[in-house]
């Protein structure tokens, strides 16, 4: 299967209608207004036409997002809120061709929140939020020699540990229809309780007792929030964690989909 994914960046103000000249680099819309600035993305699949190498002109991926972003201000002139524009996102097919399917659409509403819709195979809002926490660690096995801890780990080894400013994503999925009962305030107070306050300017191998017998590597820094998290009731459920050691090292942790 083929999935193409287009981005369009637009700027969130009342009385606006958006055209295909709003998808510029910086979404600027040709202003400089202040406003919120968000990104629309739809994943659609379909087939390649032989001639063009095409799944779908671009340019009518991004008309079809504009012309969905009009009737959608148009409809909600008092303003929404974010699931309910996400949940409507599959009306973009009403201005896709004939024989493009949409698969998904995101919105990111900042560098630290999206929703995504998953139009196929299920429908579900997918969540994800961003937190950060600043702690201390050494990795060390508790199988191994000091020497083979040595070699193996190397500086990440050092007696005294170091220092990382983790981030972690969470994703829950929320249903697409009907009342969700998800409240983002208490999403987040959920996440800063039972992940942020836990592992914050900690030593991870000495202050956080999971840790005590198991070496905090990503991986199971990504699998211990995992437990903690899918022991409380956020809201939505739980689909994946990932956490960032650093900009170029990230862990996901998940349970297959039954
Ligand atoms: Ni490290």
């Amino acid at each position: 299967m083929i999935r193409l994914t287009r981005e369009f960046r637009f700027f969130w103000r009342s009385g606006e209608t958006f055209d295909r000249s709003s998808n510029s680099w910086a979404g600027s819309g040709g202003s400089l207004l202040a406003a919120p600035f968000q990104l629309l993305r739809s994943t659609v699949t379909g087939r390649v036409d032989a001639r063009t190498g095409y799944l779908v002109n671009i340019q009518v991926l991004d008309r079809a997002m504009a012309e969905f972003c009009n009737e959608y201000v148009a409809a909600n002139a008092n303003g929404t809120d974010l699931l309910a524009f996400i949940r409507t996102t599959p009306n973009i097919s009403r201005h896709l061709p004939d024989g493009i399917q949409l698969l998904e659409s995101e919105l990111v509403v900042t560098p630290y929140l999206s929703l995504k819709l998953v139009v196929e195979p299920a429908m579900d809002v997918l969540l994800t939020e961003q937190c950060e926490f600043s702690a201390a660690h050494r990795l060390h096995s508790n199988s191994m020699t000091a020497e083979e801890n040595r070699d193996y780990f190397g500086k990440c080894n050092n007696p005294a540990g170091h220092g990382h400013n983790y981030v972690v994503a969470v994703t829950v999925a929320v249903p697409a229809l009907g009342d969700v009962g998800f409240s983002l305030p208490t999403f987040e107070h959920l996440i800063k309780t039972h992940v942020v306050d836990r592992l914050d300017h900690k030593h991870l191998n000495v202050d956080v007792p999971e840790f005590a017998g198991l070496n905090p590597t990503v991986e199971n820094i990504a699998g211990v929030i995992w437990q903690w998290l899918s022991n409380i009731e956020l809201g939505g459920s739980l689909r994946n964690v990932r956490v960032y050691e650093t900009p170029k090292t990230w862990a996901d942790f998940s349970q297959p989909m039954i």
